[in-house]
């Protein structure tokens, strides 16, 4: 008879303990310790757990190795955000809110691999497979090789992989799926960390890429004990606003791979378009000639990406001015307000302040300053800017306009865009020939890119 055991553990960190605490022993966070039941069966040899290389430890100099295989997606932005293409027995975690579109993602994927003839395993635990047919045929994702299985439980999940064999497998969703040895319920802390650690071990000692879609908590992390991230070999994030058809792919956590690079695909009726020239999307609905509105150069990753920041500067009616930012930093923000008073002589305590940049999108680099200043300045002034200037630079404390890296890549692509000048920190131009289509205004302070907007 299987003994049955209550505990505590900690939602954030995974830590146990036999009462209820207030505060983690371990990671001392509060309110994270949940109770659940388990049930610890002593059986001999169950599962991979037993199963082990039988290798001998080796000098690391004499361990082959090529370059890191990698299975190309046939989506270029997956590809891009995983630092090349999948890696063979990688274990890969996808989170993001319910109906951004993680099962249609990795649907596509799926096809897109077993149409390269590998074998996929699709697990469903959410939706049936005849709705998974559904959107297959509507994504245009039909082929021989891609298996379908609509299942929860741990053990009937193992039998379908060791019957398949797979190169590729999805488990949709890690919350899901249960292991019967453990008696808490799907989705619970300990059935996630242990499905998940079974996972790890099979896409190790199988070499089975792995793809783990994770539900998202309110605040936006993904449902399960913080240690789900240390245990897999990347975090993505699948995220995009409800109100606009793009999504964005980021990664988090990359073991083989940099975190910088982000995805950007569109969502429409036959599934996920991939968006090969992003800037041409941000800056679809941009108004020309109005104040307020200027047009910045970010680096997303290795990428230059053109968006369009807008600003309002309007006559308060609160006693304190309101400072309201979306997708910059407002510390950023209010810095640059900041500088604007004391070292342009802007009156801005009396006004209110909204700096946003359009279509959503996060841009957290200092170069995107300059670029915001300007916006404020010409909404606060109500002069126009030029529609067809790119904007750029660090601004700091003194008003001084700082260098930022990767001036050469963001000048290009503005001129791949038909922008006619750009306003940029003189001290990025060392070291590289502008192209001749565009002209450069090198600037050091952040008035003489002021003068050199409005001029
Ligand atoms: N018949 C359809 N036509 C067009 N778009 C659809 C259709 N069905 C679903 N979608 C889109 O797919 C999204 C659901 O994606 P899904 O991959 O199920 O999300 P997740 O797995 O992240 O919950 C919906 O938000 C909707 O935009
Ligand atoms: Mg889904």
């Amino acid at each position: 008879m299987a003994k049955i055991k209550s505990k505590f553990v900690c939602t954030e960190c995974g830590a146990e303990s036999p009462k209820w605490m207030g505060k983690c022993p371990s990671c001392h966070e509060w309110n994270t310790m949940i109770e659940e039941k388990e049930t610890v069966v002593k059986t001999k040899g169950v599962g991979l757990s037993t199963i082990h290389t039988k290798e001998k430890p080796q000098s690391i100099i004499h361990i082959e190795c090529g370059k890191e295989p990698r299975i190309e997606t046939g989506m270029v932005e997956l590809n891009r955000v995983l630092g090349g293409g999948v890696v063979p027995g990688s274990l890969i975690l996808v989170g993001g809110d319910p109906g951004i579109g993680k099962s249609t993602l990795l649907l596509q994927t799926s096809h897109a691999l077993a149409v390269k003839g590998l074998k996929v395993l699709y697990i469903s635990g959410e939706e049936s497979v005849r709705q998974t047919r559904l959107r297959a045929d509507r994504l245009g994702a039909l082929t021989e090789s891609l298996y379908v299985l609509c299942e929860t439980n741990m053990e009937y999940v193992n039998d379908a992989i060791e019957s398949v064999q797979p190169d590729f497998l999805v488990i949709d969703s890690i919350q899901t799926v249960y292991d019967p040895r453990v008696e808490s319920a799907p989705g619970s802390v300990s059935q996630v960390r242990e499905c998940t650690a079974h996972f790890m071990r099979v896409a190790k000692i199988k070499g089975i890429a792995t793809v783990l879609v994770g539900h998202v908590t309110k605040e936006g992390a993904i449902a399960g004990p913080r240690l789900l991230e240390h245990m897999v070999d990347c975090v993505l994030y699948f995220e995009g606003e409800r109100h606009h058809t793009y999504r964005l792919l980021r990664a988090v956590k990359n073991r083989f791979g940099s975190t910088n690079e982000i995805g950007i695909f569109e969502m429409s009726e036959d599934g996920l378009r991939e968006v090969t020239n992003p800037s041409e999307l941000f800056l679809s609905e941009r108004p020309l000639g109005v104040s307020g509105s200027t047009v910045v150069a970010s680096m997303e990753g290795t990428r230059p990406i053109l968006v369009e920041l807008q600003a309002l500067v309007a006559t308060t009616n609160f006693p304190s001015p309101r400072r309201m930012s979306t997708g910059i930093d407002h510390h950023r923000m209010a810095l640059i307000i900041a500088v604007l008073e004391k070292r342009n002589g802007m009156f801005l305590q009396t006004q209110d302040a909204y700096l946003n940049v359009a279509g959503g999108v996060k841009l957290d680099e200092p170069a995107v300053d300059l670029a915001a200043a300007v916006s404020l300045a010409s909404s606060f002034r109500d002069a126009p800017t030029r529609p067809y200037d790119v904007i750029f630079g660090e601004v700091g404390l003194t008003g001084e306009v700082r260098a930022v890296s990767r001036a050469e890549q963001r000048v290009k692509e503005a001129e791949k865009l038909g922008f006619k000048r750009v306003i940029m920190p003189e001290k990025s131009l060392k070291g590289w020939t502008p192209p001749a289509g565009i002209e450069i205004i090198g600037v050091n302070t952040v008035a003489e890119a002021l003068k050199a907007a409005f001029g």
